[in-house]
């Protein structure tokens, strides 16, 4: 429970989720941290807080290098709970602290705590000194709350960004250069999939303004911070907010007696005959969130279903509702399936898709259990459309 040093006088004194394997329906399975960062100036500021079930966690970090009550300043970059959900208690122990926040902040915490706060509310191009440093704020509405704001520590080159490059990783390193780094994109690639792609357009402009500042640091709120690898993680925002895919093919379905898993794989044929690599995603085995982080990086979206009760199987459902709320861009879909006698399904993936605003290629359809043939078929034809 030791506050980490990030530079002279700051240090990171957040929370380590080592537990946490759901966060509202993304499958964390390396866990998480909630990053708060103390500033040790002669307005003493303390960066975010944490989930509030680590709240004494923080605390007994804070305790180590000074005494909670005398924190001065309070910045809450963020409202949602895992960054917020500290407050009301932090704020009854440090009770001369000032809260500083932007103004849908202002808005978003009265209406999570209802408490009778006295708020600072700061907007992009405002400083705040903290004595022989400062902190310039700019917000970043929609990256991926409308409260969202990030913090410039100019002094010291550090962006304290809150959400952005964050990763949900437990562990005892907090520095990028500490973890493989194929894990660390990994973790950041999968939590920009699910929390953050429907607003790359908003990232890009945050990116922009991003640019014209000198960082040296980025210290998100979860997750390792950046201090060695920044060139690595920037490169890939910027892809990823592009909506830059790769020639890559994702396969995903669920099957009820194995047809559309073979339909599936007869599609994989296909795409292997053009050189195009893929990924198989039975959703029986897969988690959706993991299925977007493949999805964030292909360019063929393919979805199977059976047809089940004039509809799609609830499992295929739920992921095309969940990608479709994710909305990925510039991409091809595919929609596939095998059906007994009404055969709706294939319609209802492909019109999904369709909503999504993906191209399509041709659908695939197959009555009862596919032969040999059917599945030669399959695979021909796609090559020819490939
Ligand atoms: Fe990590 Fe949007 O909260």
């Amino acid at each position: 429970m030791k506050p980490v040093l990030v530079k002279d006088n700051i240090y990171w004194v957040g929370g380590i989720d080592w537990e946490v394997r759901d966060f509202h329906g993304y499958k964390t399975q390396r866990g998480s941290t909630y990053n708060a960062y103390l500033v040790m100036d002669e307005n003493i500021t303390l960066i975010d807080t944490v989930k509030h079930y680590l709240f004494v966690e923080m605390m007994a970090r804070i305790s180590q290098v000074v005494d909670p009550s005398k924190i001065d300043y309070i910045i809450s970059n963020h409202v949602e709970m895992d960054h917020s959900g500290s407050l009301p208690e932090l704020m009854k122990v440090a009770k001369n602290a000032r809260l500083y926040t932007s103004p849908n902040g202002e808005k978003g915490l009265k209406a999570h705590f209802h408490k009778d706060w006295e708020f600072n509310v700061v907007k992009s191009g405002d400083s705040l000194s903290l004595g022989k440093r400062s902190l310039s704020f700019v917000q970043t509405p929609m990256v991926h709350w409308p409260d969202n704001m990030v913090s410039y520590m100019p002094e010291e080159k550090i962006l304290f960004s809150n959400d952005a490059f964050g990763q949900h990783i437990a562990s005892s390193e907090r520095f990028d250069d500490q973890l493989p780094l194929d894990i660390v994109i990994e973790e950041a690639q999968k939590y920009y999939a699910n929390i953050v792609l429907p607003y790359g357009a908003q990232v890009q402009k945050a990116l922009e303004a991003a640019s014209g500042l000198e960082i040296e640091t980025i210290c998100p709120s979860h997750g390792l911070i950046w201090r060695s690898k920044i060139p690595a993680i920037l490169k890939e925002y910027v892809k990823w907010a592009g909506n830059e895919t790769q020639e890559k093919a994702v396969i995903i379905y669920d099957s009820m007696w194995d047809s559309t898993k073979k339909i599936a794989y007869a599609v994989q044929s296909a795409f292997e005959s053009k050189g195009i690599s893929t990924q198989m995603r039975s959703l029986k085995s897969t988690h959706i969130s993991d299925i977007m982080t493949d999805v964030i990086t292909s360019k063929y979206i393919c979805v199977g279903s059976p047809t089940l009760n004039n509809g799609i199987l609830p499992s295929v459902s739920a992921f095309l509702t969940y990608m479709k709320g994710l909305s990925p861009k510039n991409r091809v879909g595919l929609a596939f399936g095998s059906y007994g006698w009404s055969g709706e399904s294939v319609g209802v993936v492909e019109e999904i898709l369709k909503s999504c605003k993906f191209e399509m290629l041709d659908n695939i359809k197959i009555r009862y259990v596919p032969g040999e043939q059917d599945l030669q078929e399959v695979t021909d034809q796609l090559i020819q459309t490939l």
